[in-house]
């Protein structure tokens, strides 16, 4: 697919068939990933791809959290949680390194990170498959830091949910870049 093609029809995939990936296709999208430009060439990407019985383990997690912060809310809340990442047969939790050296910046390497996230949705995108970046307070939650082997306070900036699509839907009009652009000569 053109790259052109793959940017234009990229969308946000809410439904996705509950089929396993095969690991090659899985790891097709992660070396998408880390062909993302990065500051220092610190590759400060972190990946963490749950499949099977681990994303299980993450909707415990998620709902002991919810439990933890949120106790007024009804049991519905706590279940939904638990569900949330049985939603895609693939889901990839993605962490920023800290930067280690003054040189480097921790805004850069959220940049590099989240241009790897793109890249990896735009393969998706190309290789036919439904994703979804998805964040919510999940992504900020210590426990389900923990669960990830992240260290506490290190960002968490995607969990992109991978799948084949249910259906594929018609390409959108995004508004204009022309709002947002100054042009200076
Ligand atoms: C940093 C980031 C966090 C996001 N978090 C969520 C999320 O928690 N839940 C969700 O439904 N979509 C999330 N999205 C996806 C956006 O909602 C989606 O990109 C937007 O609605 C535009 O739709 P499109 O991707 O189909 O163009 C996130 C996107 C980004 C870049």
């Amino acid at each position: 697919m053109e790259v052109f093609e793959a940017i234009y029809h990229r969308h946000s995939q809410k439904k996705v068939k509950p089929d396993a990936l095969p690991r090659a296709l899985i790891e097709k999208l992660l070396d998408a990933g880390v062909q993302a430009p990065n500051h220092y060439k610190v590759r400060p990407w972190r990946f963490v791809v749950l499949t099977g019985e681990a994303r299980k383990k993450l909707g415990e997690v998620m709902a002991a959290s919810q439990l933890d912060h949120h106790p007024e809310f009804p049991q519905e809340a706590f279940d939904k949680a638990r569900v949330t990442p049985l939603q895609a047969p693939v889901v990839i939790a993605v962490g920023v390194d800290k930067p280690s050296e003054p040189k480097v910046l921790e805004i850069e390497n959220v940049c590099a990170v989240a241009a790897a996230c793109q890249n990896l949705l735009l393969a998706a995108q190309a290789m036919g498959l439904g994703a979804k970046w998805r964040t919510g307070e999940w992504a900020r939650d210590v426990k389900v830091k923990e669960f990830l082997g992240f260290d506490t306070d290190q960002h968490v900036i995607a969990f992109i949910y991978v799948g084949y699509p249910e259906f594929i839907p018609e390409p959108v009009i995004r508004p204009s870049f022309r709002d947002r652009t100054l042009w200076m000569e």
